[in-house]
């Protein structure tokens, strides 16, 4: 039997595409170009792996054109992108990059909320304008991080390494909502608080989402919660567009009923709303959370671990569909 044929959806460093094609026959994309659903799914023909990252849409589609597909390593730790159920009905085994960007994750959190506390991008943007001609005793002031209430949705592995950084680094009060509530040892340990969503508002001078995109949290922000804010909160996304509602959002921020953001993920990104654009209170970022040298090695190299044993016939270390294991082979 000749060696297994993958595709590899976008580029990726090229040591992890020479790992690859040291196991399988690789269609890669090192021009990074921008395939339609339907160019991917003509590519994807005879290859019984796929290499991909949050970008892709893995639906019913996909699939079904292309019945020889055997595995799909997101190289991403969300895969909201994926229709798991879709894949485990065909026997297609599904990977992500868990733990190994949690930290690097966590410290952007808390960059992009403490730049929203403190107006990091709003002041330098005025710098840059060179409108800065004298101090003055209210210019650009925020509210403090440290001390302050740190109010957390969705407290997975992400949402507990920023509790630990809020908690322990700069003595805050941390309060969290999410639908499994920690072991009493686990919260003790983050100093950290259940409480329910509306307390989570409610109380919050900084409210950070690490919580996963699904139909369940889609707008789980929106112009009611923002309006149950305190209007000198700020806002930090970094889980995944969709489950703020961005023009709400803008106009909260617009008419300061809340504070600032600090946005990472947006809905229908690349494309950010206009009038998100348009506020001055609100950093804005293009999705880089896991985004440093270390981290995005680290990912591309668990999601070909994980391609390469699901390929190879073995368990893959993060596998997210176990079920699929148990139909027959295709
Ligand atoms: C990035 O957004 C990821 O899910 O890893």
């Amino acid at each position: 039997m000749g060696r297994a044929a993958i595709l590899v959806a976008r580029a990726v460093f090229p040591q992890t595409i020479e790992r690859l094609r040291r196991h399988f026959e690789v269609e890669d994309n090192a021009a990074d170009q921008a395939w339609s659903p339907a160019e991917l799914s003509a590519r994807l023909h005879g290859k019984a792996g796929l290499f991909a990252t949050a970008g892709e849409r893995i639906d019913a589609a996909l699939l079904d054109a292309n019945p020889q597909l055997r595995a799909v390593a997101n190289m991403a730790v969300g895969y909201n992108n994926v229709d798991l159920p879709a894949c485990t009905a065909r026997g297609v085994l599904v990977t992500n990059t868990p733990d190994v960007l949690t930290e690097t994750t966590a410290d952007f959190g808390f960059a992009l909320m403490m730049a929203a506390a403190r107006r990091l991008a709003e002041s330098e943007r005025f710098l840059r304008r060179g409108e800065w001609s004298r101090w003055s005793y209210d210019m650009y002031t925020g509210s403090d991080v440290h001390g302050a209430t740190l109010a957390i949705l969705g407290m997975g592995r992400i949402g507990q390494a920023i509790a630990r950084r809020g908690a322990l680094g700069f003595g805050m009060r941390v309060i969290y909502h999410n639908r499994s509530r920690l072991a009493p040892g686990q919260e003790e340990a983050l100093g950290a608080r259940w409480v329910d969503k509306a307390t989570l508002l409610a109380e919050a001078d900084h409210l950070v989402l690490v919580l996963p995109y699904s139909a369940a949290s889609h707008h789980a922000i929106g112009a009611a919660e923002l309006a149950s804010m305190k209007p000198t909160a700020t806002l930090t996304n970094i889980a995944r567009g969709g489950i703020v509602d961005d023009a709400a959002l803008a106009a909260a921020l617009r008419e300061r009923r809340i504070a600032a953001a600090g946005l990472d993920v947006f809905e229908g990104e690349p494309q950010v709303h206009p009038d998100l654009l348009a506020v001055p209170n609100v950093v804005l970022t293009p999705h880089i959370g896991s985004a440093t040298v270390a981290t995005r090695r680290a990912m591309a190299e668990l999601a070909a671990t994980n391609l390469i044993a699901a390929l190879g016939g073995a368990t893959p270390p993060n596998l997210l569909n176990p079920e699929a294991l148990g139909h027959a082979a295709r």
